[in-house]
This record gives C-alpha cells, sequence and structure tokens, in this order.
C-alpha cells in the first residue's frame, strides 16, 4: 500500500482494455490528450474495429474543422493496439472497459495485479459495480478508483469520479488531474452505492420506459417523441437504451434489483427478452429500433 503513482506529472502511459464503444472512445481521448495509449480486447476484431472507429471520427473531425490534420495525426499516433494483456506491464494508469459483470472484472483485475507494475493505477468505467469490492479483489486497493465516462466520450463533458472505500487520496487525486487534462468536468459520488449518481436516476427511467412499451401504452416511437418534446432529452430513452446497450441496461438494472433489494429496480420482463433475443440496440443491429443500415 502507498506505492502508487502520487502525481499526474508521472503518467505518461495509459492501457485502456475493452475496445468496444467506450473503451474506443476512451482510448481516442487519452490519444488526443498526447497519452501514449494501449488499446486491448480478447477480440482482435474489436481492437480492430475500434482502431477504424477512431481513424474515421478524427477525420471527419479534420473535415468540420474542429481540430487540424496535424492533430488528428499527433492523436492517431498515440494509439496502439496491444495484443496480450502482457503487453500492458510498464502502464502507468489502466482503464478497464470490459463487460458490466463483476466476476469477469474480477478476473481481469486480478491478473492485472500480477502484470502491471506496482505504482501503476487501476481505474474501472464501471457503470454501477461496487469499487470497493473490484478494489478489494486486488493487491492494491488504494490504487483503484471508479473514472466513470458518458457515451459517446468523445463528445460528453462529463466524469463521475467514485471512491471505494480503500481509495487513497492520491490515487482521487491523479485520476481527477487526469480529468481535467482531457478537458472533462468531474463530480464526485461520495459513496460507490450502485449507479453512483448517473446511473441511479437513469437507468431506473430507461427501465420505466420498457414497462410503458410492454404495457402497450404507447409505441417505440411515441415514448421517445414525448421524452424529447415534452421534457427537451436530446434522445428518447428507447433511442437512448439502444445507445448504451440493451444488456448493458440490464446487468446495471440487476445489480440495482439485487444490492438495493427493493422491487422498484425491478427489470423490466421485455427487457430481458430482448437482451435473450440478442437484441442488444444499436451495436447488435437491432434493438427496440433496427439499425439495419
Ligand atoms: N461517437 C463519437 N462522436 C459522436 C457519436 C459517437 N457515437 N455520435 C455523435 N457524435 C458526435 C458527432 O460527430 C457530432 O460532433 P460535432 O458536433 O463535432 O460535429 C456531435 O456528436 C453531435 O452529433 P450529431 O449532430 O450527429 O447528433 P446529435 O446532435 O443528435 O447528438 C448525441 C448526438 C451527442 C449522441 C446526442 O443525441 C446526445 O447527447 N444523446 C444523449 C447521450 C447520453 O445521454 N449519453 C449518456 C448515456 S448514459 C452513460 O453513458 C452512462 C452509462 O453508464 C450507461
Ligand atoms: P461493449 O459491449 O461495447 O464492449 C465491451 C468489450 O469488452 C467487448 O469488445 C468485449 O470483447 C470486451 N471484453 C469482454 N470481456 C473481456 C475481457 N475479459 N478482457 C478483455 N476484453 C473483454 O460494452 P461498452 O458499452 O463499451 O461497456 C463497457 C463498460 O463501460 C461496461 O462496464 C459498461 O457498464 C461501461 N459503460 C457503458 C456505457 C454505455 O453507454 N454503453 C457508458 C458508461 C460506462
Amino acid at each position: 500500500m502507498g506505492t502508487g503513482i502520487s502525481s499526474l506529472n508521472d503518467v505518461s502511459s495509459i492501457a485502456v482494455i475493452g475496445a468496444g464503444q467506450m473503451g474506443a472512445g476512451i482510448a481516442q481521448v487519452m490519444g488526443a490528450a498526447g497519452y501514449s495509449t494501449l488499446l486491448h480486447d480478447q477480440s482482435a476484431e474489436a481492437v480492430e474495429r475500434a482502431m477504424q472507429g477512431i481513424a474515421k471520427r478524427l477525420a471527419r473531425a479534420v473535415e468540420k474543422e474542429a481540430i487540424t490534420q496535424s492533430d488528428a495525426d499527433a492523436a492517431l499516433g498515440k494509439i496502439k493496439a496491444a495484443s496480450a494483456l502482457e503487453d500492458l506491464a510498464s502502464a502507468d494508469i489502466v482503464v478497464e472497459a470490459i463487460i458490466e459483470n463483476e466476476a469477469i472484472k474480477l478476473k481481469l483485475l486480478g491478473k492485472l495485479d500480477e502484470i502491471c507494475k506496482p505504482e501503476t493505477l487501476f481505474a474501472t468505467n464501471t457503470s454501477s459495480i461496487s469499487i470497493t469490492k473490484l478494489a478489494a479483489g486486488t493487491k492494491r486497493p488504494d490504487q483503484v478508483v471508479g473514472m466513470h465516462f458518458m457515451n459517446p466520450v468523445p463528445v460528453m463533458k462529463l466524469i463521475e469520479l467514485i471512491r471505494g472505500l480503500q481509495t487513497s487520496d492520491a490515487t482521487y487525486e491523479v485520476i481527477r488531474d487526469l480529468t481535467l487534462k482531457l478537458d472533462k468536468t468531474p463530480v464526485t459520488a461520495k459513496f460507490d452505492y450502485p449507479g453512483f449518481v448517473v446511473n441511479r436516476i437513469l437507468i431506473p427511467m430507461l427501465n420505466e420506459a420498457c414497462f410503458v412499451l410492454q404495457e402497450g401504452i404507447a409505441t417505440p416511437e411515441d415514448i421517445d417523441a414525448a421524452m424529447m418534446l415534452g421534457t427537451n432529452h436530446p434522445m428518447g430513452p428507447l433511442t437512448l437504451a439502444d445507445f448504451v446497450g440493451l444488456d448493458t441496461c440490464l446487468y446495471i438494472a440487476q445489480i440495482f434489483h439485487r444490492e438495493f433489494g427493493d422491487s422498484k429496480y425491478r427489470p423490466c420482463p421485455l427487457l430481458v427478452k430482448y437482451v435473450e433475443a440478442g437484441w442488444l440496440g444499436k451495436k447488435a443491429g437491432r434493438g427496440f429500433y433496427r439499425y439495419d443500415q
């Protein structure tokens, strides 16, 4: 304990694990901020897709004159694919953004504990899992912290910071400074109760939209139109659920139901059915809507 990196000045290399929609965005903003960034996923295809997506988004930003070609080249040059977990040994900070599953995250953190140098900090992008529990599964619990990016990462200004019971002040401060370096705004959850701030409020709303659909009260289009036109949300709740990923929404709802033990958090059966069908939302080509094109 107490050996962790204690200043952002000592950070030059970042590893991002999980190259799905969140990991790809996280690697992009790290590269854009000038950090040597390694991107790893258990699926080589996911890393390949993520690298292509990053290149495409940076090219669009150049087209729109939001950044220069040399900014885009510099950012892209900082991001490298890592085929093996062992390649991440020298990273100063590891951000994990793999599937929202406690057992799988704990297994990964256990492996990283063996691979990474003792001073490496572990940040988790979990949407709802206890930081305290994830930290307790490592030999460096004081160096584990929640760093919850919002989707789409390059666009959204917020990063929720979540302290586990064991998170040291030094670890928290380094990750807070990193958040500011990424030009994001931190909001801190003082306790790591399930869902922290954003998802504690958001996921019950998305789940309730599924109940409104299940009960036949309105069509998906009308539910979304009602919330967009009636409450000025940029996306309706069913479109947003598709965008987040219905599997991720369900995992979070299940954690709330289990951990709070309150029936008000029970996942909507229709949401469960969609996930069973593999209709996971935009990333799968079908959710409440179709994304065949
Ligand atoms: N990745 C990166 N950039 C994206 C993007 C993506 N997937 N989708 C859109 N963008 C960018 C566009 O390139 C565009 O950038 P410029 O302004 O630089 O041109 C900008 O976002 C606006 O895009 P569009 O004009 O195409 O579309 P829009 O105005 O409808 O905005 C949106 C798209 C930003 C996604 C907007 O609909 C929105 O804010 N939706 C709500 C998003 C939200 O609530 N996110 C939080 C989800 S919850 C969460 O993340 C936590 C969790 O744990 C589940
Ligand atoms: P995703 O399904 O798009 O991607 C997950 C990736 O993790 C996949 O590419 C998968 O191959 C990889 N993976 C799974 N197990 C792995 C392992 N053991 N080792 C390496 N790679 C592994 O999911 P996502 O939407 O990017 O979500 C990732 C994390 O971010 C989750 O914890 C989620 O709760 C959180 N999150 C999601 C959102 C969102 O809107 N989708 C927002 C904020 C936070």
